[in-house]
């Protein structure tokens, strides 16, 4: 199977870096950290997740841009264009493109919640109401299946409009633009945030690990919901940065650039928790809220700014941006799966899929109203939280656990191969002594804490 050379490119390697992060920083900073380090603890979460990204995020993203920038394929095929003949890697190509599927079932519901609340707030709706009236906007939408499923299709259609048209010459403009602006208005948020009253004690929540916290939520469910994170927060384990590896030229090596798209991502959950648990504390609202964490505290803090009413408009804008900016690069891998794979045109393969993610995404739309009896994970949870979890905890570890041994073993693609491809370019490299942690440690580390996690799960 030949190599794609006539691959179009991304413009510059800055773009490439505010894409790739673009599409990385999204729902999981901004709404899934937070809630998840409520629910597990504040900081001890935090700190298991940091070591987590380092030690198993970063390099599955190496390798994913590696396999991208070799094979010049999107996931579907990269595989299929590596691996040694008659060995079937590529089988994983297609679990790759499902679990972008998995993902979209349920992040363009919550990207439609977050459209939802840009009207809602630049049209006034959430103007001077105090911590229990958010709570009860939250729960009036999400009852109210029509108009969340409204916003579900809007989120759908609006990433595959931009997919329609070509991911390079539009994405990778609006998404610098996007980002730089998100960080700046993110800032000023923070600034805002801790100087509440009673920011305090929202600060030592998320700076201060509890270990006694720690041990009741439970070590092995607070290690493997850290793992679960990690994966999704970079987008690793299911081909979603192996396509912006397919995009770009030889000029730098991986490991730096991967490192320096990790590292935004990062800053920006790390700005979200600095946003949200001050204000938690501040308006004496439970952290542990779940999912309906960011849009029932983070209202608040408008109706407190001098201004608020502008900003907060502002920030549901780049909220959307960013969530967008993910929807974008998922439907991205999924269209150009079905061009590749199945030789399907564009057009055909957009509009098909806007057809399939519409239907496929309404169940997660009717787990919180007309089906919301069906808890699937105990009392209070929903489809979204168990489509959340299959994907986290399930396909991105084993994800990885594959682009690990492809990468790393001789019947596979093989770590010569790998490293080459990795360390060709100027900047950091991947030194040859990380060979032995890679295929031996971490793939142990990445099924311990699988099999851990589910027998807690499953006999908890
Ligand atoms: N990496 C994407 C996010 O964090 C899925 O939202």
């Amino acid at each position: 199977m030949g190599k794609n050379q006539n691959r179009e490119v991304l413009k510059s390697r800055l773009g490439f870096l505010l894409l790739a992060a673009g599409c990385a920083v999204g729902l999981g900073n901004v709404w899934r950290f937070p809630f998840i380090t409520g629910q597990y603890g504040g900081a001890s979460f935090v700190l298991i997740y940091l070591i987590f990204l380092l030690i198993l995020g970063l390099p599955v993203m190496i390798m994913e841009l590696s396999v991208g920038r070799a094979s010049k394929q999107n996931i579907g095929k990269s595989f299929e264009t590596l691996q040694p003949e008659g060995t079937k890697w590529h089988i994983y190509g297609h679990i790759g493109i499902a679990g972008n599927y998995l993902l979209m079932m349920f992040y363009t519901t919550v990207t439609g919640w977050i459209l939802s609340y840009f009207f809602s707030t630049m049209f006034g709706q959430l103007s001077g109401k105090n911590a229990t009236e958010t709570g009860q906007f939250f729960d009036a939408m999400l009852a109210d299946p029509i108009s969340m499923s409204f916003w579900m299709i809007v989120s759908v259609l609006t990433g595959f409009a931009v997919t329609g048209i070509g991911l390079q010459k539009g994405v990778e403009k609006v998404s610098k633009t996007m980002m730089v602006t998100l960080i700046f208005l993110l800032s000023v948020l923070v600034i805002k945030a801790i100087s509440l009253e009673g920011a305090l004690e929202g600060l030592k929540f998320f700076i201060l690990p509890d270990w006694s916290r720690f041990m009741e939520t439970g070590p092995a469910s607070v290690i493997f919901a850290a793992m679960g994170q990690a994966f999704f927060t970079l987008s690793v384990g299911m081909g979603g940065m192996a396509i912006f590896g397919s995009y770009i030229n030889k000029n730098r090596a991986l490991p730096g650039e991967a490192l320096r798209i990790m590292g935004i991502d990062v800053s920006v959950a790390l700005m979200s928790g600095l946003i949200v648990f001050p204000i938690c504390f501040a308006f004496a609202v439970s952290p542990e809220a779940g999912p309906g964490l960011l849009f029932v505290t983070l209202p608040n803090i408008f109706n407190q700014m001098a201004g608020g009413h502008f900003w907060g408009t502002l920030f549901f804008l780049f909220m959307s941006f960013a969530a967008l900016t993910t929807v974008i690069a998922a439907f991205e891998n999924i269209v150009s799966y079905w061009i590749d794979t199945w030789g399907w045109s564009r057009r055909r393969a957009s509009w098909f899929n806007a057809a399939a993610l519409i239907l496929l995404s309404m169940p997660t739309v009717l787990g919180f109203n007309l089906w919301s009896e069906f808890q699937p994970l105990g009392p209070g949870s929903s489809i979204l939280e168990l489509k959340d979890m299959i994907l986290s905890t399930t396909v991105l570890p084993l994800g990885a656990l594959v682009f690990l041994f492809f990468t790393t073993t001789r019947y596979g693609w093989g770590w010569k191969s790998f490293t080459e491809e990795a360390n060709t370019g100027e900047g950091m490299k991947l030194a040859n002594w990380t060979r032995f942690y890679i295929t031996w440690i971490l793939p142990l580390i990445i099924l311990i804490i699988f099999v851990r996690g589910y027998w807690g799960l499953l006999f908890g």
